[in-house]
């Protein structure tokens, strides 16, 4: 790989071990993927987690004297302060949690703590070269906003933040952002959360880069992060085009850059009732109901805090957020409502997290497949329903 006399000098340790191991690392994984030069990186994002490998990780850049030459943001963990308020939370996990902190902010990250870095925060402009981890987010900044990242780890990123630099391969080049498989939509996508269920469909659509056509133009911000996490968590998709809507795709034949498509897709009503059959477990009792996997915009919030608004819960209901969110829930009187309801905002905290071990064996409801996904591994069993109906549940108790 061709290195710049200043990346070269960085390899060699000119300026740190830290930044050399980083470098190191990066070469590596460049050389694995043919990459033939090292790019300047504009923004970073690290889904940084308080597993003990990422915080041993992270704490060994710091030992070699690391340093952050872009400082990137990162995402959630779990809420020391709050959750122990409420939860019963060990204090392995909690010292664990607080020790990743600690090591983030002393490299120099921004500790935003928020899974949708591309909504506040950490927002990209098109063509911006990106190291970005996180599967929603990774997806949303490539087709939503045209900037340029791979789907990157906790490690490389991380090593991009120290270096500045990304090798260039994938998803930085040109000629692997075009569209590969026409996928038309028959079915009749009626809410932010049928793009949900769209994006399960990863069976059928097959490996490749996406181009939706059949959707309508004025999809909602919700709707394209609903679609972008779904393809990325069930299929490690890292673009997709909508012609018309998304900027790298102002006309189908851009969409797929001249090229005919691999393969046409069908997705039918039938596609996604079948799709939701399979994640969903079937109506009845719930015990809990947790939204916001990734973060909640404001608006949903804000429908959460309509729907509740002079009731009260059956059941326990989290909204996880980000902490903006929840300062402007509570300026604009939301956060009363939500908790005279009975419910709880929560910023700064990831549904795959050891804080909610009190949930193991129970049923949830949630709007998210993805939190169903994550958090089956942690022992929970989800019904999965749009928002609106699963604020329905956790009024009565139960999924109709
Ligand atoms: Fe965010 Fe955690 Fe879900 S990082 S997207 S809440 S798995």
């Amino acid at each position: 790989m061709y290195l710049t006399e200043y990346e070269q000098e960085m390899l060699d340790g000119k300026y740190g071990a830290a930044q050399a191991m980083a470098l190191k690392v990066l070469v590596a994984v460049g050389e694995c993927f043919g990459a033939k030069r090292l790019l300047e990186v504009s923004r970073v994002h690290v889904a940084s987690s308080n597993q003990e490998a990422d915080v041993w990780f992270a704490e060994k850049l710091l030992k070699l004297g690391g340093r952050c030459l872009v400082a990137p943001t990162v995402n959630p963990g779990f809420n020391v302060s709050y959750l122990s308020q409420h939860l019963s939370i060990s204090k392995e996990d909690a010292e664990l949690t607080e020790r990743a902190h600690r090591a983030y902010r002393d490299l120099g990250a921004i500790l935003t703590l928020s899974c949708t870095p591309y909504l506040e925060a950490n927002v990209p402009r098109f063509g911006e070269i990106l190291s970005y981890s996180e599967t929603s987010v990774t997806i949303y900044v490539n087709s939503v906003i045209g900037a340029r990242t791979n789907r990157e780890s906790v490690q490389s990123s991380l090593c991009a933040a120290i270096t500045g630099r990304v090798p260039e391969y994938g998803f930085l080049l040109d000629e692997n952002r075009k569209g590969s498989v026409l996928v038309q939509v028959e079915a009749d996508l009626k809410s932010d959360f049928d793009y949900q269920l769209l994006g399960s469909c990863t069976q059928k659509i097959g490996p490749g880069v996406p181009v939706f056509v059949g959707l309508p133009q004025n999809l909602s911000q919700e709707a394209l992060i609903n679609l972008g996490t779904q393809l990325n968590t069930t299929g490690s998709y890292a673009m997709f085009h909508i012609p018309g809507v998304t900027p790298e795709a102002p006309t189908l034949e851009a969409a797929f850059g001249g090229r005919e498509p691999e393969r046409v897709v069908t997705i039918t009503d039938e596609d996604l009732q079948e799709i939701h059959r399979k994640i969903s477990r079937p109506p009845g009792k719930i015990d809990f109901a947790m939204f916001g996997c990734p973060h909640l915009t404001f608006s949903q919030v804000q429908e959460v805090a309509q729907l509740v608004k002079g009731k009260k819960l059956a059941v326990e209901m989290w909204l996880l957020t980000s902490s903006l969110n929840k300062e402007l829930a509570r300026r604009t009187g939301m956060l009363e409502v939500i908790e005279e309801a009975g419910g709880h905002i929560v910023e700064d905290t990831c549904i795959d997290q050891p804080c909610w071990s009190h949930l193991k064996g129970k049923v949830g409801v949630t709007d998210s497949p993805k939190c169903a996904y994550y958090a089956s591994m942690r022992g929970m069993n989800f019904v999965i329903r749009d928002l609106a109906a699963c604020v329905e549940a956790a009024l009565k108790g139960e999924v109709s």
